[in-house]
């Protein structure tokens, strides 16, 4: 009888485990169903942010661009926008010069109300070309706002209407060869040589040069810039002499030149003349005061006078058809 009890109270226990189990069994299946159903309804994070559009940034995107976080505070500063190291009225007048301060070295920013007046004035010129002239001075008058001329005894030393050589005596002048000269004519070493060299080629191509003025001294120049000025005024002596301090002649880099039978001043018909146009450069000589480069060089065309520079600006020179004085304000001037 006791067994029996033991069997039926097993039998109900055995009853209540399985009916458990199969509840839990039933109640997983629930629970893991009801998961699945909501992963369905609802992307979960990573999948929100792979569908956000490209083009448009996301919301941690958007953070960044809006004010830096703490992190990027830490890191190296982003370059920020380029800001014009100019103001809006200097910008305007840069325009004026189509912005041409970008391609010139020479350009100086002392100088842009004379580059635009001058512009102004004359507006067929290109913008280079205006910056050349106002460094040259070509916008002031004569003698005016004069200057030392820097680099004494080199090739490319200056001389003109706004550079004055002072009483500045050459060194190394030289007695050049009377084959090549009329009477004692002097010159700096190397022009002496240089002279020589092109004035036996010419002889042995079948032409006649010589020297007959070069050097001359500051007092020279007094005594013969007063005499023209006694002659023809103040006004017509200055377009074709230099005043005292103001000639070329007295770097000792000058010869004027005749063929020995014209007059040096009918120098520009002598078959003479078409040689040198063709081969003075080959010498380092350059024609300094040319026909039609006159508003330039401030004095009327001579045929005559020659001006040694050396072989590189003198074949520069002859192949951009331009004068020393340009030259000179493009690669000489602040360069040396
Ligand atoms: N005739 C030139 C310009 C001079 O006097 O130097
Ligand atoms: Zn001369």
């Amino acid at each position: 009888m006791k067994k029996r009890k033991v069997k039926v109270k097993s039998f109900i226990i055995l009853g209540v485990v399985i009916i458990l189990l199969i509840g839990g069994i039933i109640l997983l299946t629930k629970i893991t169903q009801n998961k699945k159903e909501d992963a369905q309804s609802s992307p979960n994070q990573e999948e929100i942010e792979k569908e956000q559009p490209q083009s448009s940034p996301s919301q941690e995107e958007e953070e960044h661009q809006g004010s830096p976080n703490e992190e990027e505070t830490n890191k190296e500063p982003k370059e920020t926008p380029p800001v014009s190291k100019y103001t809006d009225e200097k910008q305007e007048k840069l325009a004026k010069l189509d912005n041409i301060q970008n391609e010139l070295d020479y350009f100086k920013m002392d100088y842009l109300d004379r580059y635009i007046a001058y512009s102004e004035k004359n507006p067929t010129l290109s913008k280079k070309d205006v910056v050349i002239r106002v460094n040259i001075g070509l916008d002031q008058e004569y003698y005016t706002n004069t200057k030392q001329s820097p680099y004494l005894n080199q090739n490319y030393i200056l001389s003109n209407k706004y550079t004055s050589l002072g009483e500045y005596v050459p060194e190394n002048l030289e007695e050049v060869s009377a084959s090549c000269s009329s009477g004692t004519r002097l010159l700096v070493h190397e022009a002496r040589v240089a002279f020589e060299n092109m004035c036996n080629k010419a002889k042995s191509d079948g032409y006649t040069i010589q020297v007959m003025s070069a050097y001359r001294s500051y007092q020279y120049q007094v005594g013969l810039y007063q005499r023209y000025v006694d002659r023809d005024g103040v006004k017509e002596a200055d377009t074709y002499s230099a005043r005292p301090g103001f000639s070329e002649h007295q770097t000792g880099l000058v010869a004027d030149i005749d063929n020995g039978s014209i007059a040096y001043t009918s120098f520009h018909k002598a078959k003479e003349y078409s040689w040198m146009k063709e081969n003075a450069y080959k010498y380092g000589f350059i024609e300094r005061y040319p026909e039609g480069k006159e508003n330039i060089t401030g004095y009327t065309y001579e045929s005559w006078h020659y001006r040694y520079v050396g072989v590189d600006i003198a074949t520069y020179i002859h192949e951009h058809n331009i004068t020393f004085d340009e030259y000179y304000v493009q690669f000489i001037e602040g360069k040396k």
